[in-house]
């Protein structure tokens, strides 16, 4: 028998790069490839906040944030809610037509 994996993507613009990313799975985990669009990245677990960007369209394709992201978002004075951890973003819905995110840098 014969299986296919079928990965439903959204199309992520970073920092005007585009990077097509698969639904279901931490954005931490393609940090080396999103590095180059000029995210900075430590941790990849959602604790030093190093990663943070704006979350500037389809914010409501995302997962929510965890207890984790929540809590070093606070601890790092970041209130908006489009203010979010890189590493710690999960595409969840697929109905956006793509997501942009914006560092401050
Ligand atoms: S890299 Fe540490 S919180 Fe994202």
């Amino acid at each position: 028998m014969l299986y296919f994996i079928i990965y439903v993507t959204m199309k992520v613009i970073i920092n005007g790069k585009t990077f097509i990313i698969p639904k279901g799975i931490r954005f931490g985990e393609f940090s080396h490839e999103i590095e180059k669009a000029g995210i900075e990245f430590g941790c990849t677990d959602g604790q030093c906040g190093v990663c943070i960007a704006r979350v500037v369209k389809g914010l409501e394709c995302l997962k929510e944030p965890s207890e984790v992201e929540e809590e070093t978002l606070w601890r790092t004075g970041a209130v908006d809610e489009e203010e979010r951890l890189t590493c710690q973003l999960i595409v969840e819905r697929e109905d956006c037509e793509e997501i942009v995110i914006e560092s401050e840098d």
